[in-house]
């Protein structure tokens, strides 16, 4: 073999290799994880924990909510719909394929309680949850999270989260950072800072 066929069989060679660790490389979650479980344990059990229940309060718990409305998010940090630095950067490592697993297997687990940490502001959250805000226009968060804040196939549980984290969403979707609902956006929209952090104090109760 003269040495031009000697590099050139060795580039080919290394080529190919190339090729065919390239997926592994890009996608190790998708590819080399069997299942959900072993997705959760490695990446999202260190900031949702193993049972949906975070401690970190800028964390969202994840048990207990509907299964279609998680998909429905990580399909929409997926599409740039809503954008966290964390999640988003998360999720562009994560084969699509694999969403309907994890939203699977988080929804069903059963919810923490979460805990009011100021009792004066979460009796302000109260009316506004319970009734809205005729004069600015807010509708009742209770008409579609249910008083309880159980929430249903359509609208997201909201009863016992981390308040921190209601505080960003309804931030997020008054800036428009989150985009995923145009309801939501008016909603947050209407609310002043003082009411986001009265109700996400009392949905912290809830
Ligand atoms: C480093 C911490 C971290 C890791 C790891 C992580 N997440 Fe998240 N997750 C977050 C944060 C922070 C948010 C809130 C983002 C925001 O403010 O929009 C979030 C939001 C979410 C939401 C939206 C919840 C809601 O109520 O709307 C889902 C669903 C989710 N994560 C699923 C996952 C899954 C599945 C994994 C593993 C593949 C994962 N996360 C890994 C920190 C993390
Ligand atoms: C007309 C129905 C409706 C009303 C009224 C409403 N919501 Fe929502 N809410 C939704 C829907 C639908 C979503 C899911 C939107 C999405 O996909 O981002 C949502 C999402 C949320 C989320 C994000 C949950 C998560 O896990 O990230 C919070 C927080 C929230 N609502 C709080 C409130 C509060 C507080 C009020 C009252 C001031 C309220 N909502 C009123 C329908 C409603």
């Amino acid at each position: 073999m003269g040495y031009a066929n000697i590099i050139l069989s060795l580039t080919c060679k290394r080529a190919r290799a190339a090729f065919l660790l390239a997926p592994f490389i890009l996608l190790p979650v998708s590819l080399l994880a069997a299942d959900a479980q072993d997705t959760v344990t490695t990446i999202c059990a260190t900031c949702h924990g193993a049972d949906g229940n975070s401690t970190d309060p800028v964390n969202p718990k994840l048990a207990g909510m509907g299964q279609e409305y998680l998909l429905r998010q990580l399909n929409a940090f997926a599409s740039g719909k809503r954008r966290d630095e964390i999640m988003s950067a998360i999720i562009a490592s994560i084969d699509s394929n694999d969403f309907p697993k994890l939203a699977a297997y988080y929804g069903p687990k059963q919810p923490s309680p979460g805990k009011v940490q100021n009792q004066q502001l979460a009796a302000k959250g109260r009316p506004l949850y319970e009734d809205g805000n005729t004069d600015s226009g807010v509708p009742a968060c209770a008409g579609c999270h249910q008083s309880d804040g159980r929430g249903n196939a359509r609208f997201p549980r909201l009863a016992g989260q981390h308040q921190a984290y209601t505080v960003k969403q309804l931030n997020d979707y008054k800036s428009g950072r989150r985009a995923t609902d145009p309801l939501m956006t008016t909603v947050g929209k209407r609310l002043t800072a003082d009411e986001i952090k009265a109700v996400a104090e009392y949905i912290a109760g809830l």
